[in-house]
């Protein structure tokens, strides 16, 4: 997000959207989802869309030069069959 743009609850829309679109209309039973060990702006985001911490990936991603650590968090989206 742009830096003159955050914290308007933009990314908090983005992401319920992209929930709904993976739920209603692609049928996914979970959506799964990382970020930066300490980086609490994207870990509240997820929070206010009903993700829960799953666990920590070591070494997840490469950023700035390091294998960066990761929080993982996912939501579950509905607990009916697999979509066909
Ligand atoms: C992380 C990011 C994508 C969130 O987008 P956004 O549109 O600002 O997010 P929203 O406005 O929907 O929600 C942000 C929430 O985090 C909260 N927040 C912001 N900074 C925070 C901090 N330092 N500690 C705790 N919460 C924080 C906001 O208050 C808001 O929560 P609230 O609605 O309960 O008040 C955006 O801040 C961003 O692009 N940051 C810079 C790049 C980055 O860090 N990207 C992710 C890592 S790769």
């Amino acid at each position: 997000m742009a830096a003159d743009r955050r914290n308007r609850g933009l990314v908090d829309a983005a992401v319920a959207s992209v929930c709904r679109t993976i739920r209603d209309i692609i049928g996914l039973h979970r959506i799964e989802a990382t970020t930066l060990l300490d980086h609490a702006p994207s870990q509240r985001v997820l929070e206010m869309n009903g993700f829960e911490p799953i666990g920590m990936a070591p070494r997840y991603l490469h950023i700035d030069g390091q294998w960066r650590d990761h929080r993982m968090f996912q939501r579950i989206l509905h607990d009916g069959p697999p979509a066909s």
